[in-house]
């Protein structure tokens, strides 16, 4: 039996035809008109009017750190629970992170611990330039409680949807609450070109410099003039033409991923000390991974051996930042709820194209584990 894996890329027809498309026509480099249908595209999915298609997530946070003339000395309020591309483009910007933990009630960032931090700053008289505030596991942020406060700091917020394209939170979608977002279409994501990310914004002059930056920051002139260091992050329009044809799919791939997490908590809801992410009224989910905590390390480690040794992946939640050996000298604000959900915390497989059937092997072989 083929290995079952935690989120792989599910690809349909329209994505096969696209793709063709783009390579028939003989646009193959990293500008066309499926890059550009593609923004389009994006930005009314989003709502957010300008979008930047790039090579990645991670490019996008760098640039938008950028585009934020965020640089040396300046320091970022980051969660802590997420994926060290978060923290590292504020590296790459040569700013310094400030780890926030998360709260229970959403495992994204406590936004009690966001007001203290800022409260502490501004008496410090140091502000951070910005709070990058990831919307996890296909969950947005408490944007609610969160705009207000950096609004009252005036500090900035940069959305990391990287995992939440396809959520909404109070009717809103992911990506349309930072002043800059940015998204991930990288293999594992909910829909995927492969490798590719996108950069959206309200203001369409900074799109247009991230698109500048993105190609190698070129002056207009017939030959090769450069100002600025630039960077090569635009996304080929052969990746393009398959996000297109996976775009189209995204309902779809919402739907089939909310199911897959609904059947987990009906068949494995009653596991003693069985937690599972939780999804206050106002936030709709995408379950992008299903995702619950144990009542121990042991008990987790048990189950997710048992589904190694049947050769399905299943992966421990993010270890928090605060924790990574390469950010031990940052700050952090709080950080006992991250440290939990990493130490007892489980993804199972969650792909939007999982059978029936290998879904009922991973419950089987969870209830089997813990019995
Ligand atoms: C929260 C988060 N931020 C950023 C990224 C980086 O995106 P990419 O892999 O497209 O660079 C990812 C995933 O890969 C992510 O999960």
């Amino acid at each position: 039996m083929p290995r079952l894996y935690l989120s792989p890329p599910h690809m349909g027809p329209d994505e096969r035809q696209l793709l063709l498309d783009a390579f028939d026509s003989n646009w193959i480099a990293p500008l066309g008109p499926h890059v550009d249908a593609f923004e389009q595209e994006l930005s009314a999915e989003t709502g957010m009017p300008y979008v930047a298609a790039l090579s990645s997530g991670t490019a996008a946070l760098h640039l938008a750190l950028e585009l934020l003339g965020i640089g040396r000395g300046d320091s970022v309020l980051v969660s802590s629970f997420t994926f060290a591309a978060t923290a590292n483009a504020v590296r790459y910007v040569g700013a310094e992170p400030v780890f926030i933990d998360s709260d229970l009630d959403t495992w994204n960032l406590d936004p009690d611990l966001v007001a203290q931090e800022l409260e502490d700053a501004s008496k410090r008289g140091r502000l951070p330039k910005a709070l990058l505030a990831v919307d996890l596991y296909g969950q947005c942020a408490d944007y609610d409680r969160l705009s207000p406060i950096c609004e009252h700091f005036g500090v900035p917020i940069l959305e990391d949807a990287a995992e939440a394209l396809g959520a909404t939170y109070r009717g809103r979608p992911a990506g349309s609450f930072g002043e800059l977002s940015a998204f991930s279409f990288n293999g594992n994501k909910i829909i995927t070109t492969s490798g590719g990310g996108a950069l959206c914004g309200a203001d369409s002059s900074r799109i247009q410099k991230a698109r500048f930056l993105a190609t190698q920051a070129r002056d207009p002139a017939p030959h090769y003039e450069h100002s600025h260091i630039g960077y090569n992050y635009r996304l080929s329009n052969l990746l393009a033409a398959v996000g297109r044809g996976q775009l189209r799919q995204l309902g779809q791939r919402v739907t089939a991923r909310r199911r897959v997490f609904q059947r987990y908590v009906a068949e494995l809801g009653s596991l003693p000390g069985a937690t599972w992410m939780p999804e206050p009224e106002g936030w709709r989910s995408t379950h992008w991974l299903s995702c619950l905590t144990f009542q121990s390390f042991d008990d987790r480690e048990r189950v997710r051996l048992a589904l190694e040794s049947a050769d399905i992946e299943a992966r421990p939640l993010w270890k928090p930042m605060h924790l990574q050996p390469i950010f031990q000298t940052c700050r952090a604000v709080g950080g006992s709820v991250s440290e939990a959900l990493f130490e007892t915390g489980l993804c199972l497989p969650s792909g939007s194209g999982m059978s029936e059937s290998d879904q009922t092997r991973v419950i089987e072989l969870v209830l089997r584990a813990m019995s």
